[in-house]
């Protein structure tokens, strides 16, 4: 794979990244002071920023993983949520944070939330790396958040297209012949 053949921008390095995870993890340590945490990846996009995120939180925490489909292999929201994967473990009294990669439309996160917040948990915030404003079709209450970006299709850092580019360790903009 010639990454110089696909890229059209690189959005976010490697750098940028990890300085933005820190201060997430710190933020996160601070509000929760003498707290313990919930860690929920939404799978499989937030894989990469979970387990960095989670090196910076400085508190007693747990992590639970959940699966949901709302894309396909297409790069819009179908607005039709499924659990694919569940929590393995109770979330009841517990303080959730839900780690997301990013919020488009809002639908996934939106459903999410009502979901888990019928389970009976303590508290339930989200800390998403991305979010793109300018799709919102659902209203999600975001304490902790990396980077606001343009509204384009971004890849890297565990975000796909078709599945494909997770494993690339910066966020990036494919080239338009790539989706033909
Ligand atoms: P929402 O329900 O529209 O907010 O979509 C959220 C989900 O869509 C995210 O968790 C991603 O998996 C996926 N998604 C949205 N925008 C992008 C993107 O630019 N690149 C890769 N995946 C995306
Ligand atoms: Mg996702």
């Amino acid at each position: 794979m010639d990454l110089n053949k696909i890229t059209k921008e690189i959005m976010i390095s490697k750098e940028a990244l990890a300085e933005k995870t820190r201060e997430l993890g710190q933020a996160i340590t601070r509000d929760y002071e003498g707290k313990e945490v919930l860690l929920v990846c939404v799978l499989n996009g937030a894989i990469m920023f979970m387990s960095d995120l989670m090196k910076e939180i400085k508190l007693p925490l747990e992590i639970d993983f959940m699966a949901v489909s709302s894309y396909g292999d297409s790069t819009k929201s179908s607005g039709v949520v499924k659990i694919i994967k569940d929590l393995d473990k109770s979330v009841e009294g517990k303080n959730i944070i839900i780690v997301e990669d990013i919020i488009d439309s809002g639908l996934t996160l939106h459903y999410l939330i009502d979901n888990l917040r019928s389970r009976g948990p303590e508290s339930i915030e989200i800390c998403t790396l991305l979010d793109k404003p300018s799709g919102r079709k659902a209203d999600v209450p975001t304490k902790y958040k990396g980077f606001e970006i343009k509204d384009e299709f971004v890849v890297g850092y565990g975000l796909d297209y078709a599945e494909k580019y997770r494993n690339i360790p910066y966020i990036f903009v494919l080239k338009e012949d790539v989706y033909s």
